[in-house]
């Protein structure tokens, strides 16, 4: 097949060309871009500490291996049952490296920050709090295996100092389509007349313009949980957690790039984004060459959480939180398609991941009787259901794959998506809304 032709480092540097790409344009200086000198020096520090951040994790993921492993913090790795990789223990929650790395970039970025524009310093505190606190509670679930209740409480509260700082406006734009339900001819429609109870309908724009209110934030507070536990449940073959962040930060980056070099009027929260999401590329860089098949290390929910949080940061202090959702598609899907296992409509097994048939990787199952789940199930009569998993579905679709090729066949949907999230919000807004 052709994929198991091409070097995986092709792969790993991909989804760095078009960011990179934004960036060397910015940074030679255009005419029409004039950049002040202050955005290039801080673009140029930025790429410097995810040059560092990279180069910290390469190093340290190693040693710090050892010692997870003489913890006892180590898992099997399933998708290689069977072999003599499989029963090898593969040190576990190894995403503290690039998260305790990925916090110390920030604090020197801070550092940065503190002369140049101290009204962010509170903006910067509150994320680096966020994402510390979401580190600790990835790590200590890996040590620990907390219930999925704490899951999704402790997201919540993680997410509150940056609700409390965040100074941006609760309204949403309605789109052009949609406004006639709120209002018709300056008139407040019954459905209208009905949501004025939670949330303000500013009539002096018939129905363009609806202040949310708390519901915003509450909105925000869900996506810190939405997005931490999305990409844990979007996991379980070798390379898929760290490589669906890597891909995700690189479409961020490509956005916010373009926004600063189009000196959008929120350009500043754009250099904000940017800030986190170099270091973070570069340590998701570091950590996935040893976690990419055949896996030397396993992630851990401590990246999961930490990913999850980063990405919740960047989006609501960058104040492009529905853009950031239209990025997370495949795990959106992904959470859809599990839900009648996650609310336990369906029985769900305590692992999901694809099943190793001694070459290949194929849906994983849960045994059920006959005449149960016959939706799910491709032959009606069988004992076996298959495992209600984007991953699980993307076999189904295609057939066996090796666990590398179903890892690309899964980024690269994951990189389809993001280019379609970014040529929807670039250029096919203006049918949604106004230019
Ligand atoms: C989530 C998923 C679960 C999936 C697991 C794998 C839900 C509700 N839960 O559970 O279905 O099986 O993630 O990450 O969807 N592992 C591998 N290869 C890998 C990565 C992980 O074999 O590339 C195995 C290892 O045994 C590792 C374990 O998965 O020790 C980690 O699982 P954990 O993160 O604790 O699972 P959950 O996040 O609870
Ligand atoms: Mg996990």
């Amino acid at each position: 097949m052709g994929l198991l032709t091409v070097n995986n480092h092709v792969f790993a540097v991909l989804p760095l060309v078009p960011p990179s790409y934004l960036l060397l344009r910015l940074l030679l200086n255009y005419p029409q871009f004039s950049l002040t000198e202050s955005i290039s020096s801080q673009l140029v520090t930025y790429v410097a500490l995810a040059i560092l951040g990279f180069s910290l994790t390469n190093q340290l993921v190693p040693s710090i291996k050892a010692y997870t492993l003489k913890r006892g913090i180590r898992g099997k790795d399933l998708g290689k049952k069977g072999t003599s990789l499989g029963e090898n223990p593969i040190p576990e929650a190894l995403g503290i490296v690039p998260g305790t790395v990925f916090l110390i970039c920030m604090i020197l970025a801070q550092v940065l920050f503190a002369s140049t524009n101290p009204e962010k310093l509170l903006d910067c505190n509150s994320a680096l709090l966020a994402i510390c606190f979401m580190l600790f509670l990835g790590f200590t679930d890996d040590v620990l295996e907390w219930p999925w209740r704490y899951k999704l409480i402790l997201p919540t509260v993680a997410s509150l100092p940056l609700l409390c700082c965040y100074k941006g406006s609760t309204s949403i734009v309605m789109p052009i389509q949609m406004r006639s339900l709120l209002m018709v001819d300056n008139e407040v429609t019954l459905l209208g007349h009905m949501l004025g109870y939670l949330i303000t309908i500013d009539t002096e724009t018939n129905g363009k313009v609806v202040n949310l209110g708390i519901w915003y934030l509450f909105y925000m507070g869900m996506l810190a949980v939405f997005s931490t536990n999305a990409i844990n449940i979007y996991a379980g073959i070798n390379g898929l957690e760290v490589g669906q962040a890597y891909v995700i930060a690189c479409a961020v980056l490509v956005h916010n790039l373009y926004e600063i070099a189009n000196h959008s009027e929120n350009a500043e929260n754009h250099l904000f984004s940017v800030m986190l999401m170099l270091p973070f590329c570069g340590v998701c860089l570091g950590l996935l060459k040893y976690n990419w098949c055949p896996a030397s290390v396993f992630v851990g929910d401590t990246f999961c959480y930490f990913s999850g949080m980063t990405f919740a940061v960047v989006g609501i202090l960058g104040h492009f939180s529905k853009t950031l959702l239209l990025f997370f598609v495949p795990q959106i899907i992904n959470f859809l398609w599990s839900c009648p296992q996650l609310f336990r409509f369906v029985p769900c097994p305590r692992h999901r991941l694809p099943r190793f048939n001694g070459t290949h990787m194929i849906p994983s199952t849960f045994p059920c009787k006959p005449s149960e789940f016959r939706w799910i199930k491709q032959q009606g009569e069988a004992t076996e259901c298959p495992n209600m998993t984007v991953i699980n579905l993307a076999l189904q679709l295609l057939g066996p794959l090796t666990e590398r090729d179903l890892c690309l066949v899964l980024l690269s949907f994951q990189a389809l998506t993001c280019l379609g999230a970014l040529i929807c919000r670039h250029y096919l807004a203006g049918f949604f809304f106004e230019p």
